[in-house]
């Protein structure tokens, strides 16, 4: 079955978090229609995290208007996972088996999780046996984060978040998260977050881009190599162009 389209309106989103009155971000009007994987870029501190966990549902903002919503009739909300920037803040102190079970008698697609994650797994090099009974603070950097990515993936939303999903990986370890999205993407939505802009335009077909909390553009590959001046501000010097997935 086709994946429904997804749009995202945003209109005057303000969010400041308490005690912090160096940060705010502002997005003043954006109506967004997902068209193949969306790479959010930034430097460290834009407000990536911020506005995923509000698309999320995880962070409410202090004021404005975002829906999102299914466009296959229903205008439904489409689920949304967030796969996080640091995974060791939710996995620490749980046994992998544990929290399986748990989201397994939570979702709709209950033991099903389980045969995908062992699948997304084995793409990952990583064997559930050696991570079953383990909790979060004895698995490896590299293994929570495969662990995470796994599990999000095996979740199966209308649209996956993933948070610098290659922090900690090496070549081979991107290499196999590429080759993995580009499969999950024919069927679901993703938004990819990464301060690696030369990691996210070769899996991404539009990109955003956030700057001090606003964003300051959304658009394609050939869009944002027009944009000199934007290119210059965020850091992201000339790039090849490529099309999605071609050099993977
Ligand atoms: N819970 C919080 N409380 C206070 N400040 C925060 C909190 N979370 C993030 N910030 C600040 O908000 C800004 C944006 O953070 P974040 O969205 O994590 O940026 P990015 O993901 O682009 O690195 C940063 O300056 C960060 O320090
Ligand atoms: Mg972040």
């Amino acid at each position: 079955m086709a994946k429904p389209d997804i749009r995202i309106e945003i209109t005057d989103v303000c969010h400041q978090f308490h005690l912090n009155d160096r940060f705010r971000l502002i997005i003043k009007d954006l109506a967004y229609c997902f068209n193949g994987p969306l790479g959010l870029y930034g430097l460290s501190g834009s407000g990536k995290t911020t506005l995923c966990k509000i698309l999320a549902g995880i962070i409410k903002p202090q004021s404005g208007d975002f829906s999102l919503v299914k466009l296959n009739g229903t205008l439904a909300k489409p689920a949304v996972v967030y796969s996080p920037q640091f995974p060791e803040k939710i996995f620490l102190g749980v046994r992998v088996s544990d929290t399986l079970k748990q989201i397994m008698a939570q979702h709709p697609l209950g033991e099903e999780i389980k045969f995908r994650l062992i699948d997304y797994l084995h793409k990952f090099s990583l064997d559930y046996q050696k991570i079953e009974n383990k909790s979060g603070f004895e698995l490896s950097g590299g293994e929570l984060r495969r662990f995470a990515l796994a599990l999000s993936l095996s979740l199966s939303p209308d649209l996956l978040i993933m948070d610098e999903p290659t922090i900690g990986m090496g070549p081979k370890g991107k290499q196999q998260l590429c080759s993995v999205i580009k499969d999950f993407q024919e069927n679901y939505h993703v938004l990819i977050v990464s301060h690696d802009f030369n990691l996210i335009r070769k899996i991404c077909r539009q990109f955003w881009i956030l700057q001090h909390g606003s964003l300051i553009f959304s658009g394609d590959l050939e869009e944002l190599n027009a944009q000199h001046a934007i290119k210059e501000q965020v850091g992201i010097h000339s790039f090849e162009k490529v099309y999605c997935f071609s050099d993977i």
